[in-house]
């Protein structure tokens, strides 16, 4: 066995930093989901709002990718941005059944989620790409995501025409770059535990009331 595989094979932890016991269950999945996330800046575990978004490709293949989580609504729908015409938004409009999957490895903590994705209002996209570093926003006018490139030479021409373009003044937010807003229908909940008996607390929701079960590790 080579040495990569020995490791692979070979290293392994424990679980030892938390507990999700039946007490400790809210009715609402969005306040734990809202409450793992503050602890999972507080912990300092890396990139804490980012998440692997799965979408359903026309392939019949699962699509994920890794996105960033750029505002947690009160009602827990999760929002992330990117560009309309990218691969993502095209798996969108033909189905927006989505999933996130976040991980937490400081808090030894991952959850999964399952809802429906839909376009934000202009106005919020407008205030989030107002939000953005000036290059950043050229990068967006730039970038046709997902598009294939001649050459990386092709990417900075735009990009240098681009900054020529809107060298002065605020820049506007492209049409074709905004928000999404995933509504859950579904979380699990997973917290790593000892000897591989981990919790878990999926919850569903149902006629608007949301049910929780455990599921076995
Ligand atoms: C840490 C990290 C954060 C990212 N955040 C975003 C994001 O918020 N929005 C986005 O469109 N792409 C983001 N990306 C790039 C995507 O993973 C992906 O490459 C891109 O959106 C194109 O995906 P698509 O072709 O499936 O549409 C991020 C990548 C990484 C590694």
């Amino acid at each position: 066995m080579n040495a990569l595989n020995e490791h692979l094979f070979s290293d392994r932890k424990d679980f030892e930093k938390g507990r999700l016991d039946d007490g400790q269950i809210p009715e609402n999945p969005a306040l734990l989901f809202a409450y793992w996330l503050k602890e999972a800046i507080e912990r300092h575990n890396p990139e804490p709002y980012a998440f692997t978004l799965l979408t359903n490709s026309a392939d019949g293949f699962p699509d994920g990718r890794i996105v960033y989580l750029r505002t947690l609504e009160d009602d827990g729908a999760l929002v992330f941005f990117t560009n309309y015409n990218s691969q993502k938004a095209r798996n969108i409009h033909k189905s927006n059944n989505v999933g996130a999957v976040f991980f937490w490895p400081n808090s030894e903590r991952q959850v999964r989620v399952s809802g429906y994705a839909s376009k934000v209002p202009k106005e919020f996209s407008d205030a989030y790409f107002a939000s953005r570093p000036r290059e950043s926003q050229i990068g967006a006018w730039t970038s046709e995501q997902s598009s294939e490139l001649s050459s990386r030479s092709e990417l900075e021409e735009r990009f240098a025409e681009m900054s020529a373009r809107f060298a002065l003044g605020e820049i506007p937010r492209p049409p074709h770059w905004g928000g999404y807003a995933i509504t859950p229908v579904k979380y699990e909940f997973w917290q790593g535990r000892p000897n591989r008996l981990h919790d878990r607390i999926v919850y569903r929701k149902e006629n608007d009331a949301w049910l929780s079960t455990r599921l076995s590790p």
